[in-house]
């Protein structure tokens, strides 16, 4: 096979914290296993990655620390990259978007854009904060989600649904800085007319990748193409960025979601310097396979917002795919940085030191590639006790003590084969093929659990000839067997790479692999039935896993209650301080109305909302609220209600709601409805 060059990318990480299981399994260890096996193939790979360092979450994380963004960036930047070191992750380059040489790139990017006229410059209003003297954009703000109702999104997306917002599409913002509700503001910004790209993005996806994208990434594509694509703002007014590189902008930086993906672009033109090589053809060539690893809330912006950028740009391939995963959770709930729901990895290197691999496979075999997915302790034991030390490392544990024992780790010479040594040999040349099938389709899972199926087949096959029953009565036999087993430790050794890193390198050291004139390689294991020659010296056993005992698992479990605790008190201590004063004419503009529920349903597709009638007294209204997880449509039904009726008429996923149902939300985010005592006549006010 001719050698192609691959330009691979995991999502650069914020650095506004460590990185924890959910960030390996759907990005960072799918994305290694399918560099390292394109390596294995002979093929040229730049495998790409970088921190990113702009953006809100970064000025959010320094202000609750109270120290600088550049203090924030410097020490979680370290810290995740040391991280990715200790678990093997195999990155040709690892930048940060703080670099001079992307600070040059993106700004190079953006002007050419503009130069091109490919902007619309606009001035619009935007949410402002007055408390803190602040526009607020992204993460700055919090809301409704005007598609799915989800009441925490933020200004640039809800991690809900995945939809990319504006903040001033969110429904009662609020600002996450002083709590303040934001007026709007004027201000001038740049706007990418992702609606121009429209006919080039249904050409590209809808018809070019209907049948190679993962549903859930072309789905996301598909619906946000229907919904019709809006301008959309690649500046911001912060003091935090890349500063917008034309005239009149002062006070101005690059959106976030502008410049890190250019991160890629920079991060591998930094790897070719220092290889002294040329980084274009990585991004330029059209022979070049581009692909980004992802997880499923950065779907818009690398299937939709980065290649309109690219293809504006001009000089640019596209991906080819980009295998988003779903999202990973622990112990039944979502993995969360702020509420310290996470397992993370610095930590984990603590209490299981060395066994990175063990985390790599069982994260592999749970991986979130369809759905979302749950990571227990208990899961984890399972795999590592019954599948890696029952199997994997039983298997090769026994074959090397038996070879020392009986050959003095001298591999023996066969004789004739029986037809089980055939079949063994035979299934063991295909397996280079059926884990490359799966992993050409990104099927990571599927992939660890067939290496896994190999070194079943070696366990089994000493099983059924067992060698050490066979030394007494046939020793010739015994060889013949003892060769054969060889052969498939040998394989597992090349074929666990990718998966398994230091378990690979262990096993081909016991091996001796480097010993060999020409050790096996993926091509090898499918054409030859000697990886290993006879003759050949293998060295001392040595255990590759070590069982990991109940005792370990409760002290996690243990330490995951604990915070559960500890989360549980502050959401009781954590009653909302009250809001700013109001004047009684502020008031006295609100129109509370005691109303009626006459039907409500659930809107399809948008799992928080319901659609309801309401009976005002004044008329009968569509109102639709975002509750459809705290309540049944039919316990709805016939419920008076206090109704905000004067709120202006806003659109939830194209249904027109007119007015708002109060509701009191309790610590525990438990919702329960503002309504009179008795029965009252619908109309009646509220003051
Ligand atoms: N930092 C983003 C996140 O964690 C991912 C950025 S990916 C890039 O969600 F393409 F922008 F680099
Ligand atoms: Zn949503």
């Amino acid at each position: 096979m001719p050698s192609k060059r691959y330009t691979l990318t995991a999502a650069l990480p914020y650095t506004n914290g460590p990185i924890h299981i959910g960030h390996l399994a759907g990005v960072y260890v799918p994305a290694d296993i399918y560099a390292r096996y394109q390596r294995l193939q002979g093929h040229d790979v730049a495998f790409i990655c970088g921190s990113d360092e702009h953006g809100v979450a970064i000025s959010m994380r320094a202000k609750k620390e109270g120290v600088s963004p550049k203090e924030i960036i410097d020490k979680y930047h370290h810290v995740i990259k040391k991280s990715f070191e200790e678990f093997g992750i195999s990155f040709d380059n690892y930048s940060r978007t703080s670099a001079k040489i992307h600070h040059e790139t993106a700004s190079d990017f953006f002007k050419k854009l503009y130069d091109q006229n490919d902007f619309i410059e606009e001035v619009t209003e935007q949410l402002y904060d007055q408390e803190a003297d602040q526009f607020l954009a992204d993460r700055f703000v919090t809301g409704t989600c005007p598609v799915c109702g989800h009441t925490e999104a933020y200004g640039d997306q809800c991690e809900n649904c995945g939809s990319s917002l504006n903040a001033t599409d969110l429904i009662d913002p609020k600002s996450t800085i002083t709590g303040a509700v934001p007026s709007l503001k004027k201000t001038k910004h740049w706007f990418l007319p992702l609606d121009r790209y429209e006919g080039f993005l249904k050409e590209w996806i809808l018809k070019g990748h209907k049948s190679d994208w993962k549903p859930n990434v072309y789905g996301q594509c598909k619906s946000w193409i229907d919904d019709g694509l809006k301008p959309r703002a690649v500046t911001r007014d912060l003091d935090w960025g890349i500063p917008v590189p034309v005239k009149d902008a002062q006070g101005k930086v690059l959106y976030v979601w502008f410049d890190a993906p250019i991160g890629y672009i920079s991060s591998t033109k930094e790897w070719a310097e220092r290889e002294g090589t040329d980084w274009e053809p990585y991004w330029k060539d059209q022979n070049t396979e581009l692909y980004h690893f992802i997880g499923k809330d950065n779907i818009v912006f690398h299937c939709i917002i980065f290649p309109s950028m690219l293809k504006a740009h001009g000089d640019y391939i596209l991906p080819k795919n980009v295998p988003a995963n779903e999202f990973l959770n622990l112990e039944g709930n979502k993995l969360s940085t702020s509420k310290n729901w996470a397992v993370w990895l610095h930590e984990y290197l603590v209490d299981f030191p060395d066994m990175q691999d063990v985390l790599r496979y069982t994260l592999t075999a749970n991986a979130p590639e369809t759905k979302d997915n749950d990571f227990t302790w208990k899961d984890f034991q399972a795999r590592n006790n019954n599948e890696l030390v029952a199997i994997f490392g039983n298997f090769v544990n026994r074959v090397a003590v038996l070879t020392h024992k009986y050959y003095e780790g001298s591999i023996p010479e066969p004789s004739t084969y029986t037809s089980s040594d055939e079949a063994a040999l035979r299934a063991l040349q295909s397996y280079p093929k059926t884990i490359a099938d799966s992993l050409g389709r990104f099927r990571f899972r599927e992939a660890g659990q067939e290496l896994m199926n190999l070194a079943r087949l070696g366990n089994k096959y000493l099983a059924d000839e067992e060698p050490w029953k066979l030394i007494k009565t046939d020793p010739e036999r015994t060889k013949t067997v003892m060769f054969v087993a060889l052969q498939i430790a040998s394989a597992l050794a090349v074929l666990s790479e990718p998966f398994l890193p230091f378990t690979s390198n262990k096993l081909k050291s016991i091996l001796n692999h480097t010993a060999l004139g020409s050790a096996p390689t993926w091509d090898t294991i499918a054409t030859s039935a000697m990886l290993l020659p006879s003759n050949h010296t293998i060295n001392k056993a040595e255990l590759l896993f070590r069982k990991i005992e109940d005792e370990e698992i409760a002290a996690q479990l243990a330490k995951l209650e604990a915070t559960k605790k500890s989360n549980e008190q502050e959401m009781t201590t954590n009653i909302t301080p009250q809001k700013e004063t109001i004047t009684y004419d502020d008031f006295s503009k609100l129109d509370l109305r005691v109303g009626t529920i006459l039907e409500a349903e659930k809107m399809p597709k948008a799992d928080k909302l319901i659609v309801m009638k309401v009976d005002t007294g004044l008329d009968t209204r569509t109102i639709v609220s975002g509750i459809a997880e705290h309540f049944s449509p039919e316990e709805l039904v016939g419920k008076q209600v206090t109704v905000l009726v004067n709120l202006a008429a806003r659109k939830l996923r194209g249904v027109e709601s007119q007015g708002m149902i109060l509701l009191a939300e309790d610590a525990d985010g438990r919702l329960i409805f503002v309504n009179p005592d008795d029965a009252t006549a619908n109309g009646s006010q509220i003051s």
